[in-house]
């Protein structure tokens, strides 16, 4: 498989408005990217064409090697994670975590059958990998936001997915649950095998090291795809929101504050 994803041309339209347009956009095996763009841009529409969710007007799109058209799509979103705050809400708040985790194997809420010793095994790993062991016999509904985030990504991987999507993961997180959680993702690009990350964001200093590999959406519009370093940049960055941004680097993550007039 030369890619994960490849999208060649391709435009969404709802109604009179062109949500997305002429996107081309490579992710080849290994490579963990970000996708930064300001509410609206269209990160959420991209991401439900390459599960599938919706059809893209015009263009074409491969998955995993499978081209739209030739491939059954619900066969293919079992090789796809997804985790957003949203899905905090669907999930029993009653069950222990480590069933809302292991019942992700079977993509089901709630778990209807009795798990096997892999299976928990698999779940224990999974869950320490996110640093979020201790919480194995806690009520799900007694877990914080940003354990409960972790909790879902465990979740997420129990089903062995080639591709995880983390929609705003950080959302409603504080300063310092949110940079447990990007530690998480850290140590979890690091291991062996692990799937390709996409992680949306608004915020740069959330992209951790490991996102080598930027996108940046506007008004359904790749404004640049690249090289995390080189998008990075003061001159690209004020491009991009249309506005100066002063840009400043620390540990190798980027903070973005709007440019006022004393600089
Ligand atoms: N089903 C729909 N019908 C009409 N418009 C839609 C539909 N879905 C999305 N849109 C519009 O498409 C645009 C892009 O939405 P999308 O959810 O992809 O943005 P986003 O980049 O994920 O934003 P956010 O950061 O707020 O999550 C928005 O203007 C949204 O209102
Ligand atoms: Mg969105």
């Amino acid at each position: 498989m030369d890619h994960i994803i490849e999208m060649r041309g391709v435009h969404y339209r709802r109604g009179d408005r062109e949500l997305l347009k002429n996107i081309h956009w490579r992710v080849k095996p290994g490579e963990h990217w970000a996708l930064l763009g300001l509410n609206g841009s269209g990160k959420t529409t991209l991401l439900n064409i390459v599960n599938g969710y919706i059809w893209p007007t015009q263009g074409e799109v491969s998955v995993l090697g499978h081209r739209f058209g030739e491939v059954d799509l619900r066969e293919l979103r079992q090789s796809i994670g997804w985790v957003s705050s949203s899905l905090q809400e669907k999930l029993y708040g009653t069950d222990r975590a480590q069933f809302v985790v292991i019942s992700g194997k079977y993509a089901t809420i709630g778990l209807y059958e009795r798990p096997t010793s892999e299976d928990t095994d698999r779940a224990a790993a999974l869950m320490c990998t996110l640093g979020c062991g201790h919480l194995w016999d806690r009520e799900f509904r007694t877990c914080s936001q940003g354990e409960k985030q972790k909790l879902l990504i465990a979740r997420a991987l129990m089903a062995d997915p080639n591709i995880l999507i983390l929609d705003e993961p950080c959302n409603g997180l504080d300063l310092f649950s949110r940079e447990r959680l990007l530690d998480s993702i850290h140590e979890l690009a690091l291991q062996e095998q692990t799937p390709s990350l996409i992680y949306v964001t608004h915020h740069t200093e959330e992209i951790v090291p490991v996102f080598s590999r930027t996108l940046l959406l506007r008004r359904g519009e790749i404004v640049r795809a690249g090289d995390t370093a080189s998008v990075m940049e003061e001159r690209t960055l004020s491009d991009f929101f249309e506005a100066p941004v002063v840009v400043e680097k620390h540990h190798r993550r980027v903070y973005v504050r709007a440019a006022g007039p004393e600089a």
